[in-house]
């Protein structure tokens, strides 16, 4: 089975209504790439206006709260994402482990919220420089996603994996080739014992410091099925070569 390339744009706490323009532009520009699905994860201010302005490019958001609905202040629920005009969210985000103290098993019921309420959800994985080091970066990824992935899977194709180790965001190191294609192997191995056949459907993403310049290499690779990207997705000019190469790399599945 081949998987479509998939490239999300993670616009984290960066964008306000002046910055809709970018918006407008990856969207159109971006249709040109037929064989690549796009999409832009924007803070939830932006949400509403910017689904209003690219009426049928998705829009998402970058995290959700795992209740319905209640006493939960500041927070924000999957049916109110939807109703902005979001279609996926992530979860799970390292920025948000970390800084919020998410669990795992918070970071499962989030997922769990959202594909219930009609969400595509991204789930977002990835070691520290510390496990790295110790030679557990793919024993301790495999565990956050069983503990992180949902029990089950009505429609595998709208969940997605993103592989981000949290010492390669924001900082321009890259892991190996060979260890991205090592992870993303085991992590495709272990949504096939969770998923059956059906985990064919799931695309795992790498994240983490992925450019212009890098891109290529990495869509090269073996169970790369496309990219989570944090600060080249916030201007246009940064975001569709990689998009771009995206197209021209055309993942076997
Ligand atoms: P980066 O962020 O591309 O700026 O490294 C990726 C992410 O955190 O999703």
């Amino acid at each position: 089975m081949t998987r479509r390339s998939y490239v999300v744009g993670n616009w984290k706490m960066h964008g306000v209504g002046k910055d809709l323009h970018e918006i407008e532009a990856i969207a159109s520009r971006s249709a040109g790439f037929h064989d690549v699905d796009v999409a832009l994860c924007v803070p939830a201010t932006l949400l509403q206006r910017a689904a209003a302005t690219v009426a049928d490019f998705p829009i998402g958001a970058q995290d959700v709260h795992k209740a319905a609905k209640g006493a939960h202040t500041g927070c924000v629920s999957a049916e109110m994402l939807s109703d902005c005009g979001a279609s996926l969210t992530l979860v799970g985000h390292s920025e948000r482990r970390e800084a919020q103290h998410e669990s795992d098993a918070e970071v499962r019921a989030k997922a769990q919220a959202a594909l219930a309420a009609g969400l595509d959800v991204i789930l977002c994985v990835g070691e520290t420089l510390e496990v790295r080091e110790a030679g557990l970066a793919v024993s301790r990824v495999e565990r956050q996603l069983l503990d992180s992935a949902p029990e089950k899977l009505a429609e595998a194709a709208r969940f997605a994996v993103a592989y981000e180790p949290v010492w390669a965001i924001g900082t321009g190191r890259i892991p190996s080739t060979h260890d991205i294609s090592e992870m993303h192997s085991a992590l495709r191995a272990r949504l096939a014992d969770r998923f059956g056949d059906s985990a064919r459907a799931i695309r795992v993403l790498y994240g983490g410091s992925v450019k212009a310049s890098n891109a290529s290499e990495i869509f090269a690779l073996k169970d790369v099925d496309g990219a989570l990207v944090g600060g080249a997705s916030l201007k246009c000019a940064d975001f569709l070569p990689i998009v771009e190469a995206a197209s021209q790399a055309r993942p076997a599945g």
